[in-house]
């Protein structure tokens, strides 16, 4: 198809304490018996927010481990228990950060579908739609609540589930769940939104309608990380939006440099994805010159750290490895760089710029 025909969320709620309206919004959806089930991400374990989940009959909340990013071995063994107490449940409701949220995706699906996630690691592998899933962030910026993927590390590889039957049925954006989130971790994962933004407006891909919602997103992520001079509940209002509308643009465009190198990373060092990008960003001068300069300028603002020399006494083989999955992204390539991307960055030229990460 020459147009990308774009499947999307079904429904959105947006605004301040509308996660109250949760149990109202999946009543409809409840199928007799069968239980809702909660992935609350583990920071919550014991804050108020775990008191506010609306329960009902059987259902359960499972505090989801997100020390590492979600595994395909993670996702099987959640849906093959769930299968294993109650057969069927009426829906999954994923309640966390971007790891929480593909998850939540990933489950879904695999309540519907034989065999293992790592079997439908790519794209369009997916062959049932997956139960009812809600998606309610907790940290803005992945754009995990728009995108038709799940990322997940498998056996072979570090790819998400792209397919029709992958986004959300519902999600409820509610900036008071972001309060709080830590002055590092709201940044990292804030600057993967700028980051798309960066890398869908200065791509190959780019069209009137990604370049529509990734000026916006653009703005908007400027205005929290470089124009105000405190956070403040406006500041979480901006990001959330900022996030669902980078995610829109790159839905319609492509990701680059800092996401396909960013991936390497997170391949072979566990290196998370708000952060990783970040440390690439750092690097990128030549790719995205003014891009790289207000990413600095935010960082000096915001007083963060961005690690340096993590590839530091690597092996050639390692080296390697992280080459073999980055140059693998090719869609990302061919959107940064164009058409003849593998003239340009060649696997030495890779290299280098892993060393310098
Ligand atoms: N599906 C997509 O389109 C897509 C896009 C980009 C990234 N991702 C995925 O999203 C993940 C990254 O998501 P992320 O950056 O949101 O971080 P995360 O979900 O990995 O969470 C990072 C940490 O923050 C904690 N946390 C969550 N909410 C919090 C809050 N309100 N306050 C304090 N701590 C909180 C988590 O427990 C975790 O320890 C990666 O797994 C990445 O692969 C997916
Ligand atoms: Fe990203």
């Amino acid at each position: 198809m020459k147009f990308r025909n774009l499947k999307m969320v079904d429904f959105v709620v947006f605004g301040r304490g509308s996660f109250n309206q949760l149990d109202e919004i999946i009543a409809p959806q409840r199928k007799e018996g069968k239980p809702m089930v909660f992935l609350l991400d583990q920071f919550f374990e014991g804050k108020p927010l775990a008191s506010r989940i609306p329960l009902h009959g059987n259902d359960k909340v499972i505090l989801a481990d997100v020390s590492v990013e979600p595994k395909t071995k993670y996702v099987d063994q959640i849906a093959y228990d769930l299968k294993q107490e109650f057969g069927e449940v009426s829906g999954i409701i994923g309640i966390g950060g971007g790891s929480v949220m593909d998850l939540a995706k990933a489950v879904s699906l695999m309540m519907n579908n034989p065999g293992s996630s790592a079997d439908y690691q790519g794209w369009d592998l997916v062959k049932n739609p997956g139960v009812y899933k809600v998606g309610i962030p907790t940290l803005s910026g992945t754009g995990a609540e728009v995108s038709r993927t799940c990322v997940l590390t498998g056996p072979t590889r570090k790819l998400g589930m792209n397919s029709d039957f992958t986004p959300f049925d519902q999600i409820i954006l509610d900036p008071e769940l972001t309060a709080n989130a830590p002055v590092n971790q709201r940044f990292y994962t804030g600057m993967d939104c700028y980051i798309h933004c960066i890398e869908s407006l200065n791509g190959t891909y780019l069209n009137e309608f990604s370049k529509s919602y990734g000026e916006k997103a653009l703005q908007l992520c400027e205005e929290v990380f470089l124009n105000k001079s405190q956070w403040d509940d406006e500041s979480d209002d901006q990001l959330m939006m900022a996030s669902f509308a980078g995610g829109m643009s790159i839905a319609y465009s492509q990701v680059g440099v800092a996401h396909a190198v960013s991936y390497g990373l997170g391949y072979l060092l566990g290196t998370r994805h708000g952060i990783g990008n970040c440390i690439v960003m750092d690097h990128l001068g030549e790719y995205y010159p003014e891009g790289v300069r207000v990413f600095k300028e935010m960082v000096r603002r915001n007083g963060v750290d961005i690690p340096q020399g993590i590839t530091r006494g690597l092996t050639d083989d390692q080296f390697e490895t992280m080459i073999h999955v980055s140059i693998g992204m090719k869609p990302l390539w061919e959107n940064a760089l164009g058409k003849d991307w593998e003239k340009i960055m060649t696997r030495e030229k890779l290299r280098a710029l892993f060393e310098t990460l």
